[in-house]
């Protein structure tokens, strides 16, 4: 199966909040593809964002692009029927934070979203091997999840070449998202080690001129020539 279009996924934990509208439509009409829309609770991960009542706020707004849905929350499934009435694309989750993984995955889909799993720096991707026609979305986390602006981890390229091969092995069309430390000197590494939807947080909001203005057009157009010249 041939390789899908690349995707770039500015992740809004890096926004200004009290502008989210506003800097999710700036960066779409910078060229970025999909949103991605951090979840965190303060108990699967020390941190604490926002929930569905903001992905239901950015539908209102007017957004229609994807909202890639990553949640950093334990448990999983009460919360994921409502992130579906908000209007998510995809829910991915981690392993650690469903006590039943296929079930999750099940429900998501059932909920009519695409449904994806997260895997940590240190989490196998063994337990892929009997859920790869349920996934949708492969997420590998190339930091600890809970922060933006850590170092990208260089043992996520090997992982993600893993992840590679399982997904062309399997036959399914699912797509490879990495996430952390995704930057304008990495991002062509990372997809030809296999990824092929970048998240990126710090890279795209921090990106600044010389008089301190946004430049998101400039960033994404600079990960789109990196893209480009990958040798895939
Ligand atoms: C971290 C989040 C990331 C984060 C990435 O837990 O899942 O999406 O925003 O931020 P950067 O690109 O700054 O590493
Ligand atoms: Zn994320």
């Amino acid at each position: 199966m041939a390789r899908q279009a690349d995707f770039i996924a500015p992740s809004i934990l890096s926004a200004d909040f009290a502008r989210l509208g506003e800097e999710v439509d700036n960066v779409l009409a910078s060229g970025a593809d999909i949103v991605h829309f951090d979840v965190m609770d303060n108990h699967y991960v020390p941190n604490l964002t926002i929930g569905p009542l903001v992905c239901d706020a950015l539908r209102s707004h007017g957004v229609t692009a994807d909202i890639d849905v990553h949640l950093m929350v334990k448990p999983v499934d009460r919360i994921i029927p409502d992130f579906a009435k908000a209007g998510a694309t995809y829910i991915t989750f981690h392993p650690e934070a469903s006590e039943h993984v296929d079930r999750t995955l099940g429900m998501i889909r059932e909920l009519g979203c695409k449904s994806g799993l997260v895997f940590n720096p240190a989490t196998p991707l063994s337990i892929l091997e009997y859920v790869m026609d349920k996934v949708d979305m492969i997420l590998l986390m190339s930091v600890n999840p809970g922060f933006g602006g850590q170092s990208f981890i260089p043992s996520s390229l090997t992982k993600l070449a893993q992840a590679r091969k399982m997904i062309d092995e399997s036959g399914y069309d699912i797509r490879l998202e990495i996430d952390g430390g995704v930057k304008a000197n990495n991002i062509r590494e990372i997809k030809e080690a296999g990824a092929d939807t970048f998240v990126a947080g710090s890279a795209i909001f921090g990106a600044k001129d010389d008089n301190d203005e946004h430049v998101y057009n400039t960033i994404i157009n600079e990960f789109r020539s990196e893209l480009a010249a990958a040798n895939v």
